[in-house]
């Protein structure tokens, strides 16, 4: 997930792997390390949490020579955010220093392998699993570092992008990819490896994408090889121009990374649901419901706290546990439920929900939660931040660093992780029937391809934002689970374009802000088929009645609407449970296409921050 740079050439390696980390910054960050192989084979490792200023810090100190090395920033997914944590990690003899980025979803099987064959851990990274596993693997089959990375990848279930180097090889750095990025630079007697090409912009424009299932060597005095992990045959491949700018990298090319992470979202899910769902779908897993059982199991009540975006997501939630685990469930503005007196006991669970981690009322709400003896589950995105370090247990939503200020992939993530939750509450609490769980863990595991499949309609919502990039108002209306997708398709309005938008149950509407509707006044309805299909039509029937224009967000195959909207968007079906996963991607879009119209800083948007830590 975050960056990965190696170098191997006649200049100090050094300087160009850390200038190289320094441009993956964008990405997110908690701690970057360095390894280095100097001529006469031996190796030097440094590591520090935080920025890649704290990596030079303590490198300051020690031998930075060497022209060939690895290096890495992390975004941590297992274990916290510490120097032992850093990359590169060693294996037992340290002998052998690998960086990583993804999960190695099979660690922990590993990890107990490895630990009945004397190996000791001192992180709590599956990466250096990994690593140990390629040292058992060359010491249990006798073959080299080469054929040792590909035996073990043969057995890792994951996603990986890899670079491998060796004490007393200062010639030749391996590479390996699965579901991660990585590219090599062919310059002129030498060669970078990076995650991305933003750091190797300016050395070289000739690159090569290592493919799915491919593992390189690179060798000082011979030409590159590739080669398939799973049959070790030779792979062809092609030597690519860059042409894209430095600013064009980091954002993907993509304009902004608000669009980037809306696009990126069906590859999030993946991440987001991967290890979490038994292989035939018959269970979810979550660990930290799993370890806590008897608390789940003697709860009375769930009450949700969050904050913005984050609070929409909890009213999802409360839908979502309602339903699969028929027990009474409260969502609150951390803001207003620490200042609240809330009613709490320990047969109480209070579920924090936070992209950041960091939020100020969101963590002086959990605090007083635990006081009050309350069990504390967070999600969260950002590993190792305060809410996930002062909660009981938790999940993480693993969908990258979100760089945007819109939040676009945490929201549909965490949404995706509510439902994992109820349906590992509901399972455990024996609520849930089996047939319910395999048909909402499938249409989880397809999700990636139907959001691949939603982001089609990004020209057709291109198209129509300019018809309303001139509007003042905006009325957001949804029923059921669609009334909190609503409400955040609203928020994302109004944060980038600055339009004035208000979400509200289409119900509602009849209640007072019908007053509001006339011809400059467009409703988003969010409309799918599903069980208030029907009562939605009514509530669109009242807007069109007061001349308001409507854009219908309806399911695929839905023309009846054609007659009754001015616009319609349609969206793949998905169990009624999963609809404002999907119809969450055009409001995405639409919000970010008014506001690029009405040339805003769709990134950065006035008097906003990414994570609020003030009251
Ligand atoms: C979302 O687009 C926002 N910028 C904001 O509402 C955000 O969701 C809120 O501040 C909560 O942040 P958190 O999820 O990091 O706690
Ligand atoms: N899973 C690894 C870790 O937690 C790599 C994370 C990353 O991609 O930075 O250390």
């Amino acid at each position: 997930m975050c960056g990965i740079v190696g170098y191997m050439g006649s200049e100090r390696s050094y300087e160009i792997l850390i200038q190289g980390l320094k441009r993956l910054e964008y990405r997110g960050y908690d701690s970057a390390g360095v390894a280095l192989v100097r001529a006469d084979g031996s190796l030097e490792v440094h590591k520090a949490r935080g920025k890649v200023s704290n990596l030079e810090q303590v490198a300051k100190g020690g031998d930075t020579s060497g022209c060939l090395g690895i290096a890495h920033t992390r975004w941590a997914t297992h274990g916290e955010p510490t120097d032992t944590n850093a990359h590169p990690h060693l294996s037992q003899s340290g002998k052998i220093a690998l960086v990583h980025n993804g999960t190695i979803e099979n660690y922990s099987v590993l990890k107990q392998l490895l630990t009945d064959n004397g190996y000791q851990f001192k992180s709590e990274t599956d990466t250096e699993v990994l690593v140990q596993f390629i040292e058992y693997m060359r010491e249990t089959h006798g073959c080299d570092l080469f054929e040792a990375i590909r035996e073990a990848l043969l057995r890792v279930e994951g996603a990986y992008a890899i670079a491998v180097v060796e004490q007393g090889n200062p010639n030749t750095m391996y590479v390996a990819r699965k579901s991660s990025p990585l590219v090599i630079g062919v310059g002129d007697g030498e060669t970078f490896v990076a995650s991305d090409a933003t750091p190797i912009v300016g050395f070289t424009d000739k690159v090569i994408y290592l493919k799915d299932n491919e593992i390189g060597i690179i060798n000082r005095n011979s030409p590159i090889e590739i080669r398939e992990i799973d049959s070790n045959e030779p792979s062809s491949f092609d030597v690519h121009k860059l042409k894209m700018s430095l600013e064009q990298l980091e954002k993907g090319g993509y304009d902004t990374f608000m669009l980037k992470e809306i696009f990126e979202q069906p590859a999030t899910l993946r991440d987001c649901v991967r290890g979490r769902i038994a292989d035939d779908g018959s269970r979810v897993v979550l660990s930290g419901i799993d370890m806590n059982r008897e608390r789940f199991l003697n709860a009375e009540r769930i009450t949700l706290v969050a904050c913005g975006t984050s609070w929409h997501a909890a009213l999802i939630g409360k839908r979502l546990i309602q339903d699969f685990c028929r027990m009474p469930v409260e969502v609150e503005y951390a803001s207003e439920f620490r200042y609240g007196n809330p009613v709490l006991n320990e047969k109480d669970i209070v579920i924090s929900i936070s992209q950041s981690g960091e939020t100020a009322d969101t963590l002086a709400a959990i605090e007083l939660a635990r006081e009050k003896g309350a069990f504390v589950y967070g999600i969260c995105n950002v590993v190792g931040a305060s809410i996930p370090r002062n909660t009981d247990s938790g999940t993480y939503i693993h969908v990258g660093p979100e760089i945007g200020v819109a939040s676009t992939k945490a929201f549909t993530g965490q949404v995706t992780v509510l439902t994992l939750v109820a349906l590992a509450i509901g399972q455990l609490r024996g609520v849930i029937n089996a047939d319910r769980v395999r048909e909402v863990a499938r249409a989880l595991k397809e999700m990636p391809e139907t959001i691949s499949e939603t982001l089609k309609i990004a020209p057709e919502v291109e198209a129509l934002s300019r018809i309303f990039t001139y509007a003042h108002n905006f009325l957001y209306l949804g029923r059921g689970y669609n009334y909190p997708t609503a409400l955040e398709g609203a928020l994302k309005l109004k944060e980038i374009s600055y339009i004035h938008a208000e979400g509200y149950p289409a119900a509602e509407m009849k209640h007072g802000p019908i007053a509001l509707i006339d011809r400059e006044m467009p409703s988003v309805i969010i409309a799918p088929s599903d069980s208030l299909y029907d009562k939605i039509i009514s509530n669109v029937q009242q807007v069109k009645s007061r001349e308001g224009a409507v854009v219908a967000i309806v399911s695929k195959g839905n023309t009846a609407m054609n007659d009754i909207a001015d616009y319609c968007i349609e969206i793949p079906e998905v169990p009624e449970c999963l609809t404002p996963i999907v119809a969450s991607i055009p409001l995405q879009l639409l919000a970010y296409y008014i506001a690029v119209n009405k040339g805003k800083d769709v990134d950065r948007p006035r008097n906003l921050a990414k994570s609020v830590t003030v009251e």
